[in-house]
């Protein structure tokens, strides 16, 4: 393994993966997967640029705009890419550029061209293939771009041009492949959950009563750039008292209360991988009865999802243990009342658990590959990686309930890696058991 210690994936794993991929193409097919384009933020600012995972995972070029064709058997070569041009001028301001030497030297190109000559050989090295590999319906300029290459083809038929017969969409090829995770990607993502576990420690140990959401935000991301882990995964949540119930709140901008918890559900990325973690804790230091009953029930619902989690053990599954040891525990804990299974088939517990249990986990944060296949939910094995994150949420409207239970939201999340045996748990960094947070906290 090449890995350098900035945690990257070598260009021998980009290779090996498009040989997976071109072996799975028959021959007189061609599969074209497009990088992402630079976003304008306005007028001449743009977004900071993200890569495409699909394009990334076979290439770990990152360069904006660029297309990889795969040509399983072509002669001149099998691995063709697009790449923005050299340009001395332009460089100065942009930074450097592979350019088509680059991505032959560096990017194990076959072949290379400039992204200027994409509508002028496109419609030639589509000409004679009869099947065309590729994820319509992602992007709608794109689209447009492909259907006037084929229309140009067709064009010619009568000077003999022949353009594709069947289009399929190469995403679940591509996808199956991403959903289980080899050795260089898991050492990434240990790493990636490594920093953003100690980075939530660091905002356990920063919290006091009178700051602001926005500044445990700021301990989060100082840790992880600091660490090497420039992006986050997706943008921080940091919720204190009802905040927490808001399952996508990012304003991160009101004051943290004494006598409140506050949700944090943030993840850094790295080596476009994504971590994604989510720690609740007493914005004083100490749980008052109430959030420790309900923090001490999420946690054993986290618990249980994580032991149970082995191959073979059906996705679902997970998601139904949540369900009930969230019923069991808010029934014993007057929040609902009636009998367990009755609750569970009304779906009682939606009002308070809204959400799945968890998510796969890779390049994407809510990552790509299918929970079911043939219609049944899919078992759990070796490689694949997913979240377990069940939580609570009393909204402070909620009239149902004891004042006392109003504005309290929970989440415990972490990231786990499906075993041979059962599964590793990537986030165990980040304290989750009550008395270790109240200790990390007493002594900061
Ligand atoms: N941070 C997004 C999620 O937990 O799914
Ligand atoms: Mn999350
Ligand atoms: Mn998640």
């Amino acid at each position: 393994m090449e890995i350098c210690d900035r945690m990257k994936i070598s260009q021998s794993t980009f290779a090996a993966r498009r040989r997976a991929l071109l072996e799975q193409l028959p021959v007189g097919s061609l599969a074209l997967i497009a990088g992402a384009e630079l976003a304008t933020r306005n007028r001449d600012a743009e977004y900071p640029f993200r890569q495409h995972s699909d394009f990334y995972y076979l290439t770990g070029f990152n360069e904006p705009g660029s297309v990889l064709l795969l040509i399983p058997g072509r002669e001149e070569g099998e691995v063709v890419l697009f790449c923005p041009p050299r340009d001395p001028q332009l460089e100065i301001w942009t930074g450097y550029r592979a350019g088509p030497e680059g991505c032959v030297e560096r990017f194990g190109a076959d072949q290379a061209f400039a992204l200027t000559e994409l509508d002028e050989r496109l419609p030639l090295l589509l000409n004679g293939r009869k099947r065309l590999y590729y994820a319509l319906g992602s992007d709608e300029a794109l689209d447009s771009r492909v259907r006037g290459w084929l229309n140009s083809i067709r064009a010619k038929s009568r000077q003999g041009a022949e353009a594709p017969e069947e289009l399929v969409l190469v995403d679940n090829l591509l996808h199956e492949m991403r959903l289980f995770k080899g050795p260089e990607e898991l050492a990434v993502m240990r790493e990636a959950a490594r920093i953003s576990g100690a980075a939530h420690t660091a905002a356990m140990r920063s919290c006091r009563p009178g700051g602001y959401e926005y500044q445990l935000e700021a301990a989060i991301q100082a840790h992880c750039i600091s660490q090497g882990a420039r992006f986050q995964a997706y943008s921080p949540i940091v919720g204190g008292g009802a905040n927490g119930c808001i399952l996508h709140y990012i304003e991160n901008d009101a004051p943290l209360q004494d006598g409140e918890l506050v949700l944090i559900d943030a993840g850094c990325e790295l080596d476009c991988y994504a971590s994604d973690i989510t720690r609740t804790f007493p914005i004083n230091g100490r749980f008052s009865a109430e959030q420790r009953a309900l923090y001490e029930l999420v946690l054993k619902a986290n618990q249980a999802c994580i032991d149970a989690a082995a191959p073979g053990v059906p996705w679902n599954a997970v998601h139904e243990l949540s369900v009930r040891v969230l019923t069991e525990g808010l029934v014993e804990l007057g929040l609902l009342q009636g009998e367990v299974e009755a609750l569970i088939e009304a779906g009682a517990y939606t009002e308070f658990y809204m959400h799945r249990i968890g998510h796969w986990l890779g390049m994407d944060v809510h990552d790509v590959g299918n929970y079911k296949v043939g219609g049944e939910w899919r078992p759990l094995q070796p490689g694949m990686v997913m979240t377990i994150e069940p939580g609570l949420y009393v909204s402070p409207h909620n009239a149902k309930v004891e004042a006392r239970w109003r504005g309290i939201g929970i989440r415990i999340e972490d990231n786990i890696l499906i075993t041979e045996t059962g599964c590793e748990v990537l986030t165990a960094a980040a304290p989750k058991a009550v008395a270790e947070i109240e200790a990390l906290m007493a002594q900061a």
